[in-house]
């Protein structure tokens, strides 16, 4: 019989849409796959807590899954039976996502305090101006369980919507504040089209051809 060890070495990534039920615990979970990005530390502050830091990202991934379910794909991984990875992307013109109700706002203002807040403003602004005005699908978040990374789950969220992407034909743009996601992201197709600092943190902007380019330029060759 197979020890728990054996069972997670040999499990598979499984992606499905991520239904309401799970959104809090998909909140949970992207906060802690963000907590200790560079853009997040940025905004978030250097001396603030991973703990802060944690709470901060929860309560705005958990409206950020609320008002992206109207427009959005949002996908979860399941990975030995839990739920290791998370995926929120929008339609072209779908992003950003309708602002939440009052409620939520506010509670995301007393987790967060006026400060932190301002500057998620601040850096959401900075990364909004920089987008294409071209039409795209756009990759807003995708995060994996700390300890459940490097196991595949990243690459199946991924795969996943890029198939629905290219069934549309699409580009496909996204941000990312670490160095070593370029390589990730490079490995299916996503070239890096401008860099940008960010409240003091590097940002990539990263831009995917859509399908049809790719396959011609590879029968050209
Ligand atoms: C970026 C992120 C989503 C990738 O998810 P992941 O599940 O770790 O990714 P994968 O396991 O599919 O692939 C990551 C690497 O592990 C490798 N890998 C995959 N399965 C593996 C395995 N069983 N053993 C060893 N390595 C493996 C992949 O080849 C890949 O290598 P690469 O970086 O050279 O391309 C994840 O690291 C994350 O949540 N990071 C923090 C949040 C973040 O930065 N998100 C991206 C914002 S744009």
């Amino acid at each position: 019989m197979l020890g728990p060890g054996a069972r997670r070495r040999a499990a598979r990534p499984v992606v499905d849409p991520l239904e309401p039920t799970a959104f809090a615990e998909a909140a949970a979970l992207l906060a802690r796959a963000f907590r200790d990005n560079p853009l997040n530390v940025a905004v978030i502050g250097a001396g603030a807590s991973a703990r802060r830091r944690e709470r901060c990202n929860a309560v705005v991934m958990r409206n950020l899954l609320r008002v992206a379910a109207g427009s959005g794909v949002l996908l979860g991984v399941r990975y030995a039976g839990v739920l290791a990875g998370g995926l929120v992307a929008a339609p072209p013109y779908g992003f950003p996502f309708p602002a939440p109700g009052v409620g939520a706002q506010l509670r995301a203002l007393l987790v967060q305090g006026l400060r932190v807040a301002a500057r998620w403003r601040e850096a959401f602004e900075r990364l909004q101006r920089r987008r294409p005005i071209e039409a795209h699908a756009y990759l807003g978040l995708l995060g994996v369980e700390p300890s459940l990374q490097r196991r595949g789950v990243g690459a199946a969220a991924l795969e996943a919507w890029l198939a629905r992407v290219d069934a549309d034909g699409l580009p496909a743009y996204l941000e990312t504040d670490r160095e070593e996601n370029l390589r990730f992201y490079g490995r299916v197709g996503f070239g890096i089209v401008g860099e940008i600092e960010v409240l003091g943190a590097r940002v990539w902007c990263m831009r995917r051809p859509p399908a049809m380019a790719v396959s011609v330029a590879a029968a050209l060759r």
